[in-house]
């Protein structure tokens, strides 16, 4: 197993030089990159490449394109009829890089207006999506310095963020927010911000991440929420606005995750009828009874007591919580 998963690796590795070996011979990718604001030493640090139009390059690049591990490491795909042929053609490639530094998988994003705009490796023995997070790897060291890390929806956000001197994003991969994503986080700093889509797909990406972070929040912990205008993601905020700008949203309108909570329950329920209050508490619970964090836990049930207009001792003889 550790030597089949040796050859993966070099695989990834091998695909990974090649992709960028063509983006330099290909100058309507690097137009492409250069128009969306990026450098070639921002696309250097993330090891950005291209693959060519054309359904096997990769046989070029491998001495057997047949080889049952380029299929295994999601480079090659096999169909029913056993005919193989390149998963990635004509896209940007954005390698994703694992803790180790080794490439574990791609997003590869469309030049113009195709579907699917962006293509990802599947699930192979090295790359397990709801575990990765696109662009830790070289953040590791920027969210060390700056206490935190961003979590944002999309490739082109970690990069642009990076290109603008915010170095501290990742992404996940096109999934929503995991336990494990934030668990993985927190073991590099105490705080997190989501930062996703202003849009309605990136809200509701946000309220997933706070369902799913609420078991691995501890007392030490702090996670919060920036809501961008609805026509933004950070990469294009930050291209209009810049870093000031984008470093004074998360200086000043980060949104703590107890707040979010409080205000999405509140805005669907009616608080002024006992009706209302009573859903209100039911929708409360299944959310709160997942957080773990003793003190945080406590506080947060004694603000759903007050806003339910019960005592805290009263909330934890319904929710059957001894004290
Ligand atoms: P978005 O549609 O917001 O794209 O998807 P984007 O990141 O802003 O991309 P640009 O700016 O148009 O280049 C956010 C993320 O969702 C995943 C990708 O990870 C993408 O970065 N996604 C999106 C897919 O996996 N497949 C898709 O077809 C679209
Ligand atoms: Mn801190
Ligand atoms: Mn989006
Ligand atoms: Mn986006
Ligand atoms: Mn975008």
């Amino acid at each position: 197993r550790a030597r089949q998963a040796a050859s993966l690796v070099e695989i990834m590795q091998r695909a990974a030089q090649f992709y960028r070996q063509q983006l330099k011979q290909t100058p309507h990718a690097i137009d492409y990159l250069k128009k969306r604001g990026l450098t070639g030493e921002i696309a250097a640090r993330f090891g950005l490449g291209y693959a060519p139009a054309g359904w096997q390059n990769l046989a070029a690049v491998f001495d057997q394109y047949a080889d049952p591990a380029l299929a295994e490491a999601g480079l090659v795909i096999v169909n029913d009829a056993g005919q193989r042929y390149d998963r990635f053609r004509d896209r940007i490639m954005f390698p994703i890089v694992g803790q180790r530094g080794d490439v574990i998988g791609y997003g590869g994003r469309v030049l113009d207006a195709a579907e699917p705009k962006y293509l990802n490796s599947p699930e192979t023995p090295l790359f397990q999506k709801g575990n990765e997070l696109y662009g830790l790897f070289q953040a590791r060291r920027a969210i060390r310095d700056a206490g935190r890390v961003i979590v944002v929806e999309g490739y082109m956000d970690v990069v642009a963020l990076a290109q603008h001197g915010v170095e501290y994003a990742v992404a996940t991969l096109g999934t929503a927010t995991t336990a494990a994503h934030v668990q993985k986080l927190l073991r590099h700093t105490d705080e997190l911000v989501f930062c996703f889509d202003g849009d309605a797909a990136g809200r509701h990406a946000a309220w997933r991440a706070l369902e799913n972070s609420l078991a691995i929040l501890s007392d030490g912990s702090r996670v919060g929420f920036l809501f961008l205008a609805p026509e933004h993601d950070p990469d294009s905020y930050i291209r209009a606005f810049g870093k000031g700008a984008f470093e004074a949203l998360l200086g000043g309108e980060v949104v703590p995750l107890s707040a979010y909570l409080f205000k999405e329950l509140a805005a669907q329920h009616d608080l002024a009828s006992s009706e209302g209050r009573s859903a209100f508490l039911q929708a409360a619970h299944p959310l709160l009874s997942q957080i773990r964090a003793p003190a945080l836990a406590l506080l947060l049930r004694k603000r759903c007591a007050e806003l339910a207009n019960l005592q805290l001792s009263e909330l934890d003889s319904l929710w059957q919580i001894k004290s």
